[in-house]
């Protein structure tokens, strides 16, 4: 496993642009991410949702939870997993640092024990 200083950084938006409850989109290449602030923790996660591929930056959040645009699945802001009602795998996560007024993310998902 590596170890956060192994890991490489992108710096993806900066912080002051980055609102509360607001999903923000980033494109890496062809991989869009969505960028969540909630409360005290910023989460990066994969930018559209596992069902139909919806980008979730047009999703709501509420209730520590992102809501799909399109059918409304919601996935917990904290690990991305699917509320009731679905069978969908959880979103995937990113490691997130600020530094600099920069938001930056690792593209190493995390994985979960
Ligand atoms: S595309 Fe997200 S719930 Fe269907």
């Amino acid at each position: 496993m590596s170890s956060p200083e192994d890991l490489q950084w992108i710096a993806v938006v900066p912080s002051v642009e980055l609102l509360p409850d607001k999903p923000h989109e980033v494109l890496i290449g062809e991989n869009i991410f969505v960028l969540i602030r909630h409360g005290e923790t910023i989460g990066a996660y994969q930018g559209q949702c596992p069902h139909q591929f919806a980008r979730l930056v047009e999703g709501r959040v509420a209730d520590g939870h992102i809501n799909c645009p399109r059918h409304m699945a919601k996935f917990r802001l904290s690990d991305g997993i699917c509320g009731p009602g679905w069978a969908l795998p959880p979103l995937r996560r990113y490691t997130v640092k600020e530094d600099g007024g920069m938001v930056h993310i690792c593209l190493q998902a995390i994985v979960d024990d």
